[in-house]
């Protein structure tokens, strides 16, 4: 396990009936990167994804997290403890604004102490104010302001895809899973997309945790790289010592390389 590792995952594995989709599998992504995951269709990505992100629960192995053994871990354990998957903005929030949307992205709520209890009137209103500002901030931070009373559902899908940036930065994760953010972003909003989530990993800290199908964007966006085939992890650099490396480019960059 290294020290500057925010995830590390050691020796897991996952059976589907007798077949081995992560076999014996070891990565770690460094604190303050942008790691990318790819690797040939049926390597395994997915379910190293799900794994980690607790969707899957291990057959062996651990997933270590910020030093903590989260093996086996909800997802909503995990986005306690900071690592937070993005996902499409559900249906039932499409008639929030894009401004509520955000507020409404749970974050530590007052303990149950006697003192909370008596002053929870209080508290509550505080604590709304402050999440009200900082969902502005973000807001801002995705320069989204033209579009913070607009409904969620009537967002275009770059814009939903912010929005959706945006809820993982309501709490302060310490890891965002992002998982084919890509899907369905045209050229020019997928500029957007990837300027933010540099700006964020640059200006904020962010650590990123990216499965993705667009090879120019992990090019733009990912160092390091992990390769995955055969549910094993068999090379990491960046994307140009991925590519410049004869047997991997004849094994998986021959046939497309895919994500997810
Ligand atoms: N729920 C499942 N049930 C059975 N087999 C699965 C399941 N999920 C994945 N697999 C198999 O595990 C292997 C790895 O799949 P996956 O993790 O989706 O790879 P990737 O995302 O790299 O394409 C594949 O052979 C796939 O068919
Ligand atoms: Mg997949």
């Amino acid at each position: 396990m290294s020290q500057d590792a925010v995830i590390d995952v050691i020796n897991v594995s996952k059976h589907f009936g007798g077949l081995a989709a992560v076999n014996n599998c070891s990565l770690s992504v460094r604190r303050g990167s942008v790691t990318g995951l790819i690797g040939p269709n049926g390597a395994g990505k997915s379910t190293l994804f799900n794994m980690v992100a607790g969707n899957i629960v291990p057959d062996e192995g651990q997933v270590i997290f910020d030093g903590q053994d989260v093996t086996g871990l909800a997802p909503h354990q995990l986005f306690r403890l900071g690592m937070l998957r993005t996902f499409q903005i559900a249906h039932e929030f499409s008639n929030m604004t894009a401004l509520e949307n955000l507020m409404m992205v749970p974050g530590d709520q007052p303990g149950e102490s006697l003192a909370n209890v008596w002053f929870r009137p209080f508290l509550a209103r505080s604590r709304e104010t402050a999440v009200r500002k900082k969902a502005l901030d973000v807001i801002d931070f995705l320069k989204l302001g033209h579009v913070r009373n607009e409904l969620a559902g009537n967002l275009s899908g770059g814009q939903k895809k912010l929005l959706e940036l945006g809820r993982t930065m309501m709490v302060d994760a310490k890891v965002v899973l992002l998982d084919e953010v890509a899907a369905g972003v045209n050229k020019t909003l997928l500029n957007d997309l990837a300027a933010n989530i540099e700006r964020m990993n640059r200006e904020l800290g962010y650590t990123f945790f990216v499965i993705e199908h667009d090879m120019d964007l992990i090019a733009r966006l990912c160092d390091p790289v992990i390769v995955m085939a055969e549910g094993r992890k068999i090379a990491e650099g960046s994307m140009e010592e991925v590519r410049a490396n004869p047997e991997i480019v004849e094994a998986y960059f021959g046939a497309p390389v895919e994500a997810a």
